[in-house]
């Protein structure tokens, strides 16, 4: 099978057979960040513009290592370093991009659907690092290749997810990722963090955190959005930590294989207890190593090594 797609923009428009070619490919870009000298000449003359209008540590720098690793030519354009301060409008600035004939443009940005309006305007392939609450794909392609490397599948899985539904992209990618690949996703919340018709997504709502992780093969925990929230949806973290907090007691429902996940950045003492974070079922530095040869796949799959470019070739 050839990979066709032009962009990767959320984990809807990607077939089973897509999501699992990426993942095959990516477990094979991993070696490359094993050897002494980590690069190759495979995207040698491309170049790919990091666009990222909110802060991040993990996606910006795994992309922009990706890139490296691959011997791109990456750049990087925020908003406050860029002539949006001035008043360019967001089109603009991607037409002017464009301009400089990148082949891929990695973009983050805090309204939804951001990364699909450029999509349509530019012939680079765009890549969303995270739109508003609406997705994080890279970040959902990152978690499933984490879960199938340590449970060797994703089928038939319990996937327990527990946060800030209402306002994270990456339960919104990881439901439509790991539902659309045969495992079975639960998730709790306070009732103010879960969205209306939550289960048209395809995942189960527990009535409490301690039914959501009970026999999980998977717990996913996820940060409270505070920047997302117009006001406190919850009375105080403590009390947000007593109800929805990972500790040790809640870890001891799951499976006793239980693998814990978290996206990143932290908040320890709140959504979870560092001696979780930091303890022996916690894959969350895993999935910040597996996120740079994800991406190296992405980067691959739309610049170098699928059907498109190897029409052009
Ligand atoms: N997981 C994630 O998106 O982290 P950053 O915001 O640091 O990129």
């Amino acid at each position: 099978m050839a990979f066709t797609k032009k962009d990767i923009l959320d984990i809807d428009s990607l077939s089973v057979e897509e999501i699992s070619m990426i993942l095959n490919t990516a477990e094979g870009m991993k070696e490359i960040s094993q050897r002494p000298v980590k690069k190759v000449p495979t995207l040698r003359g491309k170049t790919i513009v990091l666009f990222f209008q909110e802060p991040s540590t993990r996606t910006r720098l795994s992309f922009d290592v990706a890139a490296k690793r691959l011997s791109a030519d990456s750049l990087a354009i925020s908003k406050s370093s860029s002539s949006m301060v001035k008043g360019e409008t967001l089109v603009d600035t991607a037409k002017n991009l464009e301009a400089m004939s990148p082949d891929v443009i990695v973009m983050r940005h805090s309204s939804s659907g951001a990364p699909h309006l450029i999509a349509k305007r530019v012939k680079a392939s765009v890549i969303n690092a995270g739109d508003g609450i609406h997705a994080h794909p890279s970040q959902a392609l990152l978690d499933l290749m984490s879960v199938k490397e340590k449970k060797g599948r994703i089928e038939g899985l319990k996937i327990a997810i527990t946060g800030d539904i209402s306002h994270s992209r990456v339960a919104r990618s990881d439901i439509a990722g790991f539902t659309k690949m045969g495992a079975e996703v639960v998730v709790s919340a306070p009732l103010t963090m879960i969205p209306k018709g939550i289960k048209a997504l395809g995942c189960k709502l527990a009535d409490d955190m301690e039914s959501c992780v009970e026999n999980a093969d998977v717990i996913m925990m996820l940060r409270i959005q505070k920047e997302r929230q117009g006001a406190m949806l919850f009375p105080g973290e403590r009390e947000y930590a007593s109800l929805f907090g990972l500790n040790r007691k809640r870890l001891n429902l799951a499976k006793k294989d239980v693998v814990v996940m978290h996206p990143g950045p932290l908040n320890r003492g709140v959504e979870i207890d560092s001696d979780i974070a930091d303890g022996k079922y916690s894959i969350i530095l895993n999935q910040v190593t597996n996120g740079v040869a994800l991406r190296m796949a992405l980067f691959y799959l739309v610049a170098g090594g699928g059907k498109r470019n190897a029409d052009k070739a």
